[in-house]
């Protein structure tokens, strides 16, 4: 398949969503690791990883709280004219996609911890109080609706990845550099 190409129209998007939209993806990419690592290898540093995922795992859920309203009162640049219907559903799709993965995996991991009556301890000690109830029967479908949304979202990110790189390499239409400030 060959595509149009053209060197670049796409409006940069305004710089509060360029600086909240590259700390966040660093952040969570981290996240994912450091949470594949306490799950695979707890001899690796378990409690001090542990601590780093809950409280970068709370600053995500604050980030996404304000990129949200931050998204909703500021203007997004609109995807090239010439983009095929197809392409600008499946971007708009992953994009609310993407959203919805970063406010629910912190929201179950939170809510996994509180069902399981453990104790939600953040660096410097700042304590969080449980979302929801004891319930230890939870505990286990929540520990494993984490995991499914981590999956879901490692997948996502690596088809948001290819994603930007054939918009910046193959089509050459200025979306990569929308989010690069370009
Ligand atoms: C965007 C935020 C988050 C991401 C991307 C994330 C990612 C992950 C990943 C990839 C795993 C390993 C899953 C597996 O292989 O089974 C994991 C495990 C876990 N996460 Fe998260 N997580 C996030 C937020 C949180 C939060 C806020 C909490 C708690 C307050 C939390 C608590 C846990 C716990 C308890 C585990 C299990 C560790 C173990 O098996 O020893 N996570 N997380
Ligand atoms: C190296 C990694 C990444 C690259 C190259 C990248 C690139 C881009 C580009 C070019 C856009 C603009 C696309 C458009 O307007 O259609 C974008 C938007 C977006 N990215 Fe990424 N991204 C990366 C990582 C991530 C990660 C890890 C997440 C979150 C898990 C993420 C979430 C989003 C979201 C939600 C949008 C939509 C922004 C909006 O319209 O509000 N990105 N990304």
């Amino acid at each position: 398949m060959s595509f149009p190409q053209n060197t670049g129209h796409a409006a940069p998007f305004p710089r509060l969503s360029i600086l909240l939209h590259w700390v966040m993806a660093a952040l969570i990419i981290v996240m994912l690791f450091v949470g594949l690592i306490m799950a695979h290898d707890p001899t690796i540093h378990y409690a001090q990883l542990f601590t780093l995922h809950r409280t970068v795992g709370f600053l995500i859920l604050l980030l996404v709280v304000i990129r949200l309203i931050n998204r909703f009162a500021s203007h997004t640049p609109d995807l090239p004219h010439d983009l095929p219907v197809i392409m600008k559903l499946a971007a708009h799709l992953s994009h609310i996609l993407l959203y919805g993965f970063m406010l629910a995996l912190p929201l179950v991991g939170w809510a996994m911890l509180s069902a399981g009556g453990y104790p939600i301890t953040l660096w410097g000690g700042c304590h969080i109080p449980p979302l929801i109830g004891f319930h230890p029967h939870l505990w286990g479908a929540l520990r494993c609706l984490h995991s499914l949304l981590a999956y879901g979202l490692i997948l996502l990110i690596l088809a948001h990845i290819g994603a930007a790189l054939l918009h910046g390499i193959i089509r050459r239409d200025g979306v990569l550099g929308s989010m690069l400030g370009r």
